[in-house]
């Protein structure tokens, strides 16, 4: 693997907090990535994600598209998001960031932020956009820009569009794979880590395809119920962070620890919180199927091998949660408008031939399905950087 093209690490003068960037690669001068806060996040963390925006980004390439793919990249702030100060942080950290954002980075929300609070920070820290240093390779920029404001305002049921398209993408995911193992959607259950942006949108996709949601686990503990999840209503009782109030529960509702969504009786488990959820020791307490991956590398390599030599396939997050990153860019680029109906469709399609293209190529070459969507990147960078080069 070749090292990133660019690494660094920032310290905050205030608090000493730091915050790293990673740019793993440019295309046509330009990558792509979110920025997370959480306590703990480390430069290592943010390098692997940035590798693996790279090969969302190089996964949805087509020839054919208006969008054509940038390189990845990732932020990172070592901070509590709900610490107090922790905005202010934020907001020096991409004041420190701005010229690599007004020059090669775009960015936006991840694990911890917020798209609203990325970008009311970003304004504080006197940038145009958190997207901007993409606006040079647009044909037309102030319809693009008209175009994706107009997608952000777009609700439905009470869930912005953008917070709806990657749960969208992380749901037709596990639908295919059921479907090409012909098990049918009634009666299939769903345990989620993770009731934020991902898991949310996640958990009402499945329950609107008619999946049983049996439980949630967000950083306060686990919810479980064996019947099924009143999940809209959980999604009501939601703070700004994913925090379930608990006074939403109904009585059938259980309360059980923070880890206990691994174990439950379900078919399919979707991380969709933290990174390194699931380990080589409790991996063994999964008796799921399929684990879907809608966090970004929830499950460490080793516990992978063993769930994988155990029957348990996992789907691997740069395939299953590209779907936000590349919503943003269908829009912007003008493959879609700004409209739910279009960007589901469009989502679910592209997913849904990534999927099926995965677990091909996993079958064809005997490996596990992560190995494959890494396959299909090794062959396709090339291609792309052939056709448009890292720089502009
Ligand atoms: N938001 C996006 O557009 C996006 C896109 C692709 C991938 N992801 C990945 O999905 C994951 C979740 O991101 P998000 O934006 O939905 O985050 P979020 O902040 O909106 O929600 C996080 C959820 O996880 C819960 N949580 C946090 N720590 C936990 C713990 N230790 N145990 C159980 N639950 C815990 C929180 O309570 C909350 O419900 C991250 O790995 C992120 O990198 C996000």
């Amino acid at each position: 693997m070749t090292a990133p093209l660019m690494s660094l690490t920032w310290t905050d003068h205030v608090t000493g907090r730091q915050g790293f960037l990673v740019v793993d690669r440019l295309v046509r001068g330009v990558s792509s990535g979110g920025l997370r806060m959480r306590p703990g996040c480390t430069l290592d963390e943010i390098a692997g994600l940035a590798r693996g925006m790279t090969m969302k980004e190089a996964l949805h390439y087509d020839p054919q598209g208006r969008y054509v793919p940038l390189g990845g990249a990732k932020g990172g702030i070592d901070c509590d998001p709900r610490a107090p100060g922790a905005y202010e942080v934020l907001v020096r950290y991409l004041r420190a960031m701005r010229p690599y954002i007004e020059s090669f980075w775009t960015t936006g929300e991840d694990l911890g932020l917020t798209q609203d609070l990325v970008d009311r920070a970003a304004a504080e820290a006197g940038l145009i956009s958190s997207i901007q240093a993409v606006y040079p390779l647009l044909d037309d920029e102030t319809a693009a820009r008209r175009r994706l404001a107009d997608a952000f305002a777009v609700e439905v049921d009470g869930i912005g569009l953008d917070a709806l398209v990657g749960g969208c993408g992380v749901a037709e995911s596990a639908l295919t794979a059921l479907d090409l193992t012909g098990v049918p959607y009634a009666g299939t259950r769903v345990a989620v880590q993770g009731l934020g942006t991902m898991g949310g949108a996640t958990a009402r996709f499945l329950t609107r395809a008619g999946l049983t949601v049996v439980a949630v686990a967000d950083i306060k503990g686990t919810v479980l119920n064996p019947d099924g999840l009143d999940v809209e209503a959980l999604l009501a009782a939601r703070d700004a962070y994913g925090t379930v109030d608990r006074a939403a529960l109904r009585p059938g509702d259980l309360e059980l620890p923070g880890d206990a969504w691994l174990a439950v009786d379900a078919e399919v488990l979707v991380p969709a919180a933290v990174s390194y959820a699931v380990d080589t020791t409790n991996q063994e307490r999964i008796t799921a199927r399929w684990i879907v991956e809608a966090a970004n590398m929830p499950v460490l390599p080793e516990a992978e091998k063993q769930l994988a030599a155990r029957g348990v396939t996992v789907l691997p997050d740069v395939v299953v949660n590209s779907g936000t990153n590349a919503w943003w860019w269908w829009t912007l680029f003008g493959d879609i408008g700004p409209d739910a109906g279009e960007a589901f469709a469009h989502t679910r399609r592209s997913m849904r031939a990534l999927v099926k293209q995965t677990l091909s190529r996993a079958e064809a070459d005997g490996t596990t399905p992560r190995a494959a969507a890494h396959a299909i990147v090794a062959d396709r960078l090339p291609v792309i950087e052939e056709r448009f080069g890292w720089y502009q």
